[in-house]
């Protein structure tokens, strides 16, 4: 029992070695995406955590496996939309993630996961419904 117990401290101390990146590329003023205030608000709260430069780590994002999923989640997120570099995106990939954001708003995004440990980005029907407004798709 005793000897369990330390095989598993040691595996999780050995896995703290696997650090992950956690920098935010400076962020262009210029590049941002431009919104109204109130739009600008929840995406701040609710996606700006995966899909943006402006990234802010929880503490626990030192701590593996946290940071791993973490990590994954950030890369990723960025990889397929990035607000704070909305601008270098051409008019036809802007229209795409338009319609991505208006697809998601209703669906997977957030991702369940982080609105359990993120209150703020727990979005009602409502605010979903004003995001998708927003993106000026018509169904
Ligand atoms: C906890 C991290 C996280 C948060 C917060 C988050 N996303 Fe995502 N998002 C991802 C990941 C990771 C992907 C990449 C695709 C995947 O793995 O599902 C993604 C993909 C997307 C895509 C691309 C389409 C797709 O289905 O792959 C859109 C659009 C999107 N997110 C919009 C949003 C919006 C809008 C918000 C805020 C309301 C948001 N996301 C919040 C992690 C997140």
């Amino acid at each position: 029992m005793k000897k369990t117990l330390l095989i598993i401290l040691a595996i999780f101390i050995v896995m703290q070695f696997k650090q992950t990146d956690k920098t935010n590329k400076l962020v262009a003023q210029n590049l941002e995406i431009k919104a109204p205030e109130n739009i600008t608000v929840m995406l701040k709260n609710a996606c700006y955590d995966c899909h943006s430069n402006e990234v802010k780590w929880p503490w626990y994002s030192n701590i593996a496996p946290f940071s791993w999923i973490i990590d994954s989640h950030v890369s990723n997120g960025r990889k397929s939309l990035n607000f704070s570099e909305w601008e270098d995106y051409t008019e036809e990939e802007k229209k795409k993630k338009l319609k991505e954001i208006f697809r998601t708003a209703y669906a997977s995004m957030p991702l369940a996961g982080y609105i359990k440990f993120h209150k703020e980005a727990d979005l009602t029907r409502e605010q979903r419904t004003m995001i998708r407004m927003w993106t000026g798709v018509k169904k």
